[in-house]
């Protein structure tokens, strides 16, 4: 590596490229969606709408919301070989994520009846629109539960929830999925996205983007902490066990999933939204004590995480809450990376559009620290 070589490890603060699409100010505690602070989008917005805004760049009218809900819900059933698919996932027991992975790729198959439209429009509404039909789906056949179709006139987070369980959502439980889902909806640069963008920039199409960005999602680092930050709550059990569970962890070397975040060094401002979210949703469960409970794990989990590493300003990320939260909705634990996706689903598809129309090959240079200069040996004359 020569002396001037400026090296990122995990690209951190690298700019790559401009984007009109969502803004993080990690010292500020800020996330801005198309000019719209998180806090006021994610408590108002239904995901038609938000999605409306990401690939517009404005909100809709009555009559473009009305033509949004329209196009995606004539999208939402599954074609025929992606159901097979998801049959053969089934058989093999392949995890939520996994078979979400593998079914992305048969998104831009057409269903039976359905509309023609531009490809890059069609498989922009497909994404979107069948994420959540594959989740809902693939997680009723694993139970041996027969598939629901979707309804057209539900929203895109009631008809989730119907097509999981067959009954339609009172309003309330619609609203914390929705608000979930918007918080989520875009977060500029985030690793999946990048993902998508550097599979876009090569030329080639949103549905590789998309599945690229599915796999990128599922780490732990990344969309796959909801599951274990709950866990960490469920396993602390009382406001007792919360200082010694967590420092015995920490002194293991553990990372508290939900804690931390490479942008914010603030506490992250979806947490906020989401916590209140959770609290309603478990106020009208009638049932504070699961979310007092996290509240206080969060309080200790921040002071701990302070003394063992002092400086770091580790705090709640969304993770934490969303698991809350999506607990609280009744979402089963192994959903909550899916959901994600369900969630991100409009921000991808947006942010390879943007790549698109601006797009410069993505690939970035490397620091080599091999060795130069090896003599070639062959191969009865090698030593190990
Ligand atoms: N628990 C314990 N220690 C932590 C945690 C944590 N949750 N997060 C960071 N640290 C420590 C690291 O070990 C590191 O210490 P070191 O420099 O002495 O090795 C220091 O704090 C700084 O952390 P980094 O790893 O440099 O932070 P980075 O920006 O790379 O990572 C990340 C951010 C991956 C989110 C990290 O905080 C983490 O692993 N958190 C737990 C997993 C999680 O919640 N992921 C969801 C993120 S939100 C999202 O993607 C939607």
């Amino acid at each position: 590596m020569s002396a001037d070589t400026v090296f990122k490890p995990g690209l951190e603060g690298v700019v790559v490229a401009p984007t009109a699409l969502s803004h993080v100010d990690g010292q500020a505690g800020e996330l801005v969606i198309r000019g719209y602070a998180v806090e006021t989008l994610a408590t108002r917005a239904s995901y038609e709408e938000a999605s409306y805004l990401l690939w517009h760049d404005h909100l809709p009218n009555a009559q473009q919301l009305e033509q949004h809900h329209a196009a995606l819900a004539s999208m939402r059933a599954l074609p025929e070989p992606t159901l097979q698919l998801l049959r053969s996932a089934v058989r093999q027991r392949v995890a939520p994520m996994d078979a979400l992975r593998m079914a992305a790729g048969t998104l831009n198959l057409r269903a039976p009846h359905e509309a023609h439209t531009s490809d890059a429009q069609r498989d922009a509404l497909a994404v979107v629109a069948r994420f959540p039909t594959l989740v809902a789906a693939y997680w009723r056949m694993l139970y041996d539960e027969p598939v629901i179709a979707p309804r057209h006139e539900l929203g895109h987070a009631a008809n989730y929830l119907y097509m999981l369980d067959g009954d339609e959502p009172s309003a309330a439980r619609e609203r914390a999925l929705e608000t979930y889902l918007v918080a989520l909806i875009d977060h500029a640069f985030n690793a999946s996205t990048f993902t998508a963008r550097t599979i876009i920039s090569t030329g080639s199409d949103l549905i590789s983007a998309v599945c690229g960005a599915v796999g990128a999602l599922k780490g732990h680092l990344h969309g796959g902490a909801p599951g274990p930050a709950l866990q960490l709550v469920l396993d602390i059990r009382s406001p007792k066990n919360a200082e010694p569970y967590i420092r015995a962890a920490l002194a293991q070397g553990k990372r508290l999933m939900g804690f931390g975040h490479r942008d914010y060094k603030v506490r992250d401002p979806r947490t906020y939204v989401l916590s209140v979210a959770a609290r309603q949703v478990y106020e009208m469960e009638g049932n504070l004590a699961m979310y007092d409970l996290a509240q206080h794990v969060e309080q200790v989990a921040v002071r701990l995480l302070e003394e063992h590493k002092p400086g770091r300003n580790l705090h709640a990320n969304v993770e934490f809450y969303a698991g809350l939260l999506l607990h609280g909705v009744g979402l089963p634990a192994e959903l909550f990376t899916p959901t994600f996706a369900v969630a991100r689903t409009a921000g991808w598809v947006a942010h390879c559009q943007e790549q698109q129309r601006a797009n410069r090959l993505m690939q970035p240079g490397s620091a080599y620290v091999g060795e130069f200069g090896r003599v070639w040996v062959e191969l009865d004359e090698r030593s190990l």
